[in-house]
């Protein structure tokens, strides 16, 4: 049986835009977390407290953090690397902190410049202050479905990385397909042995939709009981230490799929297509929602689009 209701964690202001190469303002950038919380989004990803040599887009976090509005219940996240970003984090006043490793040491190295035990290491202190001050903790798991560096990735290595997050005591562990290569096979085997060990209501799916398996691959975690997804809103993104990737599936494609499985999400798609075209415009770049297009032509013009 599928899930009755599903939490969407919007991604697009952190995961979307992190690897736009002009700069976003961060007026944007805030009108953007305003827009996506306004619309019924209960969890959105604001910002990275990252190294702004490593990823140069997301450099204004604390000016994004500081300047969006606080909806009450909305979980504001941010990705934090080490203790110097927590610290920046927690002066933010973010909710959520993200701490984010992967299933593939290659892919450790690349983007984060350590091992995988290495960033584990790093972490500890990382999730351990986080909890002392009353943060969630949420856990990323980069290439868990396959790396562009090794290549294809066991199973067992996504489930070990799995326990090691668990034993620092996430509270939600993102299984995450950093390049868009899963398949809806691949991804109920992947979801059935990772809820083996940490509990399936606490996991997520994060899908990249470079192959465009990832509502495919959604589906195929629904069916396992996973409850929790990310996407970005029109479908933003990509990952500047996995050439070629695209961005994480649209909001629009993932809502229009759980709307038509009456799978409740609390989110309002006709809002979530304009802040698709808000946003799309203000990149200079076309939206690559299927769903959003299709409806925007149908508001504008009355019609579907031929395509
Ligand atoms: P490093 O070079 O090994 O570390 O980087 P370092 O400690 O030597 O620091 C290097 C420089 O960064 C120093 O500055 C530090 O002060 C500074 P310098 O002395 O050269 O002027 N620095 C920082 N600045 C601001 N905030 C910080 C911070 N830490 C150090 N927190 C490090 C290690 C982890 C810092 C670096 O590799 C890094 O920032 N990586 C981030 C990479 C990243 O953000 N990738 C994209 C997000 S992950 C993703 O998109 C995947 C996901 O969506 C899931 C999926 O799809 O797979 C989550
Ligand atoms: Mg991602």
């Amino acid at each position: 049986m599928l899930p009755a209701k599903v939490k969407i964690v919007e991604v697009g202001p952190r995961d979307g835009l992190q690897n736009e190469k002009e700069f976003v303002s961060t007026k944007v950038k805030v009108d953007l977390v305003n827009r996506l919380a306004n619309a019924g989004l209960q969890n959105v990803e604001s910002a990275s407290f990252v190294s702004p040599k490593w990823v140069p887009q997301m450099a204004d976090g604390a000016a994004v953090m500081a300047g969006i509005e606080r909806r009450p219940g909305t979980i504001y996240s941010a990705l934090t690397p080490n203790l110097r970003g927590f610290e920046a984090a927690l002066e933010a006043k973010t909710d959520e902190i993200v701490i984010f490793g992967a299933a593939s040491e290659a892919f450790s190295q690349k983007n984060i410049n350590c091992s995988i035990a290495e960033s584990i290491t790093r972490f500890e202190p990382v999730a351990k202050a986080a909890k002392e001050a009353g943060l969630r903790v949420r856990g990323s798991i980069s290439c868990a479905l396959g790396c562009p560096y090794q290549g294809d990735v066991p199973i067992e290595a996504v489930v070990d990385v799995v326990q090691r997050m668990k034993a620092l005591g996430c509270d939600e562990i993102d299984i995450a397909d950093t390049i868009g290569v899963g398949t809806a096979g691949r991804t109920r085997d992947v979801m059935a042995a990772v809820s083996k060990v940490f509990p399936r209501e606490q996991l997520s799916g994060h899908f990249h939709d470079t192959y465009g398996q990832a509502v495919a691959n959604i589906y195929a975690s629904l069916q396992e009981g996973i409850e929790i997804f990310h996407a970005s809103v029109a479908g933003l993104g990509g990952c500047p230490y996995a050439k070629g990737a695209t961005g994480n599936v649209a909001t629009e494609d993932v809502i229009f799929l759980l709307n038509g499985l009456g799978i409740e999400t609390g989110v309002d798609l006709d809002q979530l297509v304009e802040i698709g075209d808000f946003i799309s415009r203000a990149i200079g770049k076309p939206s690559a929602s299927r769903v959003g297009r299709a409806l925007l032509a149908k508001k504008r013009d009355g019609v579907a689009p031929c395509v």
